[in-house]
């Protein structure tokens, strides 16, 4: 077995993690919407106004805190006024982005927020700057915010909903330098400083608004639009990050049937987003050395080949415990940036990519990648503490990566009956290596001690296995307890595992 050194300074904070690092995507885009999260009030699914209640349930326990929407690429085709008002009047459009299925438009605006309401999370609305107008998107904030007596707050009114929504964060355009328009950094920039301006606050509502950033490492487009906008422009500006095993859409690969190499080259693909976060940031540091603009992930996760049999609009995947080490190293990694980036969307919420959860009728299954996400919501709205692990490295077929990642945070021990001078501390650990089980010493600086019961989540399958609607439980973190005392501790971490540990320290 191999050994290494956790070492864990709980006196050095960092930064707070923002709880949005958690954050959802949901997108009309196959079975995300439609049979993914709502079903319609008349569906003999169990369901509240529409929404199904056992997707509604698994999401509200990953406490998820902020759901973006409509879009992606359907968010530059998205008319907000179709999806309002009778249902049956709302116009049907063909969604030509994804499958050419007819969008009859029966979840819109209004069901979006009954979705969030139920969920207890933000909504987080994308405009359509690509085919729309700015008094299409001034007419949005004002419809959805405007308090008084204005004739969008009235039809508000007469749609069902008399208070105004509280919407924080609005991004303005989507993949402008690809579905989104196809534009150049210097037009969308100019175009984005306009929609901007009209994008209004009322009745005490305020906006965070987030420009479209850049495709993966193109740092030209974030040198270009950093150049032209400033913080009155924009609060952050977004990224977008998959990863594609080999690379590019033509070697995307099966998301259940790859080879060791494959699943090192995915690691190495995932793993590439600290290099590119860290490119954006010199180069929006140079224009912003306040740092009064953040960095948005607001798409990232796995992209494969869609099941066989499925249509390859609707970007159907399976999600294996491959999936569960793509999902906690970039969460370590977002955590350990949380100065720089304030949300992050893994894309998407249900059946569509890199998804929490996959719908059959009326059964769901929670993927691996849900449990990583369970498992880590404990690190929302803590402090950021400065770590180091060993960078044992793993690999094959010349492909080397560093075997573990961690990150690790401290809140207050607020439910422990002693709570005075104690904290929490949330350990959270990857080991990607498919051969080396690892025992990791775990260490603390002189004077601090660990300090009672430690609770343990294990996380840790063969790299293949997924749950199914036959076995939807295959793959499961393990909970245990431990006594923990003293300033060292041992922690086993097998090979492909994920491991979170809840303690508490005083210091
Ligand atoms: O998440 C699927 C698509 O990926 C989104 O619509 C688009 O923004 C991105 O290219």
């Amino acid at each position: 077995m191999k050994k290494a050194v956790l070492t864990i300074h709980p006196d050095k904070k960092l930064s707070h993690i923002a709880p949005e690092l958690y954050g959802q995507f949901s997108e009309h885009l196959g079975r995300c919407i439609y049979d993914g999260v709502f079903v319609g009030e008349s569906s003999d699914i169990p369901n509240t106004n529409g929404m199904r209640n056992d997707v509604v349930d698994a999401l509200r326990a990953l406490h998820l805190p902020v759901l973006r929407w409509p879009g992606g690429c359907f968010a530059d085709e998205y008319h907000w006024k179709d999806g309002i008002g009778p249902k049956k009047n709302r116009r049907k459009i063909v969604n030509t982005n994804w499958g050419g299925t007819v969008e009859d438009n029966s979840f819109g605006t209004h069901e979006f927020m009954e979705l969030c309401r139920q969920i207890g999370c933000e909504p987080y609305i994308a405009v359509n700057l690509g085919s729309g107008t700015i008094q299409e998107a001034a007419d949005w904030i004002e419809y959805m915010t405007a308090k008084d007596t204005s004739t969008l707050a009235e039809l508000r009114k007469k749609n069902g909903q008399k208070e105004p929504w509280k919407v924080r964060y609005i991004g303005i355009g989507n993949e402008n330098w690809g579905c989104g328009g196809s534009m150049n950094a210097g037009y969308y920039a100019n175009e984005y400083k306009r929609y901007q301006q009209f994008c209004k606050e009322y009745s005490g509502n305020t906006l965070y608004k987030i420009a479209c950033g850049p495709n993966a490492d193109d740092y030209c487009w974030t040198k270009e639009l950093m150049s032209q906008i400033n913080h009155w422009h924009a609060n952050g500006i977004s990224l977008h990050y998959y990863t594609i095993p080999g690379g590019s859409f033509e070697e995307k690969g099966s998301a259940t049937d790859f080879t060791e190499k494959e699943y090192y080259a995915t690691i190495l693909q995932t793993l590439r987003i600290e290099d590119i976060i860290n490119g954006h940031l010199r180069i929006m540091d140079k224009f912003d050395p306040e740092h009064t603009i953040d960095l948005v992930v607001d798409e990232w996760g796995t992209w494969y080949d869609v099941e066989p049999g499925t249509n390859p609009g609707f970007l159907y995947q399976q999600n294996t415990m491959r999936d569960a080490i793509v999902a906690a190293l970039n969460l370590n990694i977002f955590n350990k940036h949380s100065a720089r980036i304030s949300m992050a969307n893994i894309a998407q919420v249900v059946n569509v990519l890199q998804a929490m959860i996959l719908t059959e009728r009326a059964q769901i299954i929670k993927t691996p990648t849900y449990e990583v996400f369970y498992m880590y919501k404990d690190h929302q709205n803590a402090t950021l503490v400065e770590s180091s692990i060993d960078t044992l490295s793993t690999g094959c077929g010349g492909i080397t990566v560093p075997a573990l990642s961690e990150s690790v945070s401290i809140s207050e021990a607020a439910d422990s009956p002693d709570a005075d001078g104690l904290q929490k501390l949330t350990i959270t650990v990857a080991n990607a290596s498919l051969a080396e089980d690892t025992e990791i010493e775990i260490c603390l600086p002189e004077n601090t001690q660990f300090f009672g019961e430690a609770g343990i989540s294990l996380l840790h399958e063969e790299v293949h296995s997924y749950n199914t609607f036959g076995q939807p439980e295959k793959v499961k973190a393990a909970v245990r307890k431990e006594t923990w005392n003293g300033g060292r501790q041992m922690l086993k971490l097998p090979a492909c595992s994920i491991c979170k540990v809840s303690c508490t320290i005083n210091i």
